[in-house]
């Protein structure tokens, strides 16, 4: 296991706070119990980072994550800043992070813990033992095309533009993390596309097909994102490793998070490589800033923990840790402790706070 990392910590907006405040406790008993001295530093981002600095993401901070070995991002934006200039808004700021990172290959892995099974709003046999990954492109298709904006054209009628590229470098790259995953796990990628629409995903597929030319063992299916949609509701289960755009892959990891019961529940890795070829990462739950529930103390770090297991796995290579991690967050549940948002009858409301405590007590009784 890697160990004198720097890990920068963005709670942001929001139920991010609160959220990081349990990530900590994670970090903390780890860095002591493997001796791994991990420098944790907190740094802003989003709305709290426009309150001081007035940008979401200063130049400072940029140029110090960009040096940390990891960084862990709560959530950003909220209604105080939802009127602000495109260029201003909290978004704007976890953007540029993974702009800047190039941060291409977003893992965002939803599986069902037994204990939730009853939390889904689907039946318990479809989703019992799901456990999928979709691994979502990062840094280019719609969300950073150009040409962009809102132009106007005569006094009361505007244009509003965005583009949608990808170019083969781009789709081979991630296109051979999928199937490198894929290898890993079952050997079934699908890649999803809307190819019988938009060019750029024409080309998607094209390269997509020619990446699993090295990949011979791995099988390979396409599906349009409309079909998907429907199908990740129908039957989940038949999907492993799914490699999609920027655009879809945003929308279709809500809808599974849906599945294993709530958004509170998923984590995610953003991967990518720096020139000399280590590992940059940034790890943030799927979930956003919540700001209705925000300072309540009701919220899920559940996300969160899950997303500092993906660290422990990624960036400091223990795959053990992760699954303690895991492990201990089943064990929670299995007692019948819930947040809010994943209760139900019989269970016990807990608080953000002792969701927090609860899994490092776990953590704390295990023989390691
Ligand atoms: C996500 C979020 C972000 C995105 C927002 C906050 C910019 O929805 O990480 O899924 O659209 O990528
Ligand atoms: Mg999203």
């Amino acid at each position: 296991m890697k160990k004198n990392l720097n890990i920068s910590i963005l709670p942001g907006d929001g139920i991010g706070k609160e959220i990081s405040q349990e990530a900590m406790k994670i970090i903390n008993w780890a860095s002591k119990k493997f001796d791994l001295s991990i420098k944790l530093k907190e740094e802003y981002v989003g709305g709290v980072s426009i309150d001081i600095f007035g940008t979401p993401l200063s130049e400072e901070t940029l140029k110090r994550i960009k040096q940390s070995d990891a960084i862990i991002l709560g959530a950003v934006g909220g209604p105080k800043w939802e009127n602000l200039e495109f260029e201003k808004r909290p978004e704007r700021g976890l953007l540029k992070i993974r702009k800047e990172l190039d941060l291409f290959a977003n893992l965002r892995p939803a599986f069902v813990f037994d204990p939730l099974l009853d939390a889904s709003s689907l039946k318990p046999e479809i989703i019992k033992g799901l456990d999928i990954l979709i691994i979502r492109e990062l840094t280019s298709g719609i969300y950073f095309g150009e040409p962009r904006g809102i132009k106007k054209i005569d006094k009361n009628n505007f244009k509003g533009f965005n583009t949608l590229s990808y170019t083969t470098f781009e789709i081979e790259r991630i296109a051979n993390i999928a199937f490198d995953t894929a290898m890993k796990r079952s050997k079934k990628l699908c890649s999803i596309d809307k190819a019988n629409v938009l060019e750029a995903t024409e080309l998607w597929r094209e390269v997509v097909n020619k990446t699993s030319k090295k990949y011979p063992e791995v099988e390979v299916s396409h599906m349009y994102v409309d079909n998907a949609a429907m199908q990740l509701v129908r039957n989940p289960k038949q999907f492993d490793v799914i490699v999609t755009t920027n655009m879809f892959g945003d929308i279709l990891s809500d809808c599974a998070s849906m599945l294993t019961g709530s958004l509170g529940m998923l984590p995610s890795a953003s991967l990518g490589f720096s020139k000399n070829g280590k590992q940059k990462a940034m790890y943030e739950p799927v979930h956003g800033s919540a700001p209705d529930i925000a300072g309540k103390g009701i919220s899920n770090p559940l996300a969160m923990i899950l997303s500092v297991a993906m660290m422990f796995k990624y960036t400091f290579e223990n795959q053990s840790l992760y699954e303690l991690i895991n492990k201990a967050v089943n064990s929670v549940l299995s007692k019948g402790y819930r947040t809010k948002d994943i209760s139900s009858k019989g269970t016990q409301p807990v608080s953000t706070f002792e969701m927090g405590d609860l899994v490092l007590k776990e953590l704390s009784n295990e023989k390691i």
